[in-house]
């Protein structure tokens, strides 16, 4: 039911916890199945060089999550941005189509990390 790379990225999963430095943080719910993902970057001249995540949801969930930190990390926040839930589903060889709406998860939580960073940076700028 599930390829090799979702197992190995729901048994191994990368970037794991949290950042203490992240200077954006998403978090997002799943309102089919209540399943939430939390995301962590940090961000250095409009670039991601770190990223964690915490996910409280399936293994189809948890093997995107994963997959999306990899794909993030090193990547400018435009093309980061550019990553879909497409994207990370194939690069893990596909998910059961049961299976997808999991993967929503990981690309809207980037998206939230980003918005928060984004929030934080307007922020500083105007005090
Ligand atoms: Fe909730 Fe997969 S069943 S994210």
């Amino acid at each position: 039911m599930y390829s090799d790379k979702v197992m190995d990225h729901f048994n191994n999963p990368r970037n794991v916890g949290s950042l203490e430095d992240a200077n954006g943080i998403g978090e997002v719910g799943n309102a089919r199945c209540g399943d939430i993902m939390k995301m962590y970057i940090k961000v250095k001249d409009n670039i991601i060089t770190d990223v964690r995540f915490k996910t409280f949801g399936c293994g189809a969930a948890i093997a995107t999550s994963s997959m999306a930190t990899e794909m993030v990390k090193g990547k400018t926040l435009e093309e980061a941005l550019r990553i879909s839930n497409k994207a990370v589903t194939e690069a893990l060889d596909g998910l059961p189509p049961a299976k997808m709406h999991c993967s929503v998860l990981a690309e809207e939580a980037v998206h939230a990390a980003i918005a928060d960073y984004k929030a934080r940076l307007e922020q500083k700028e105007n005090e």
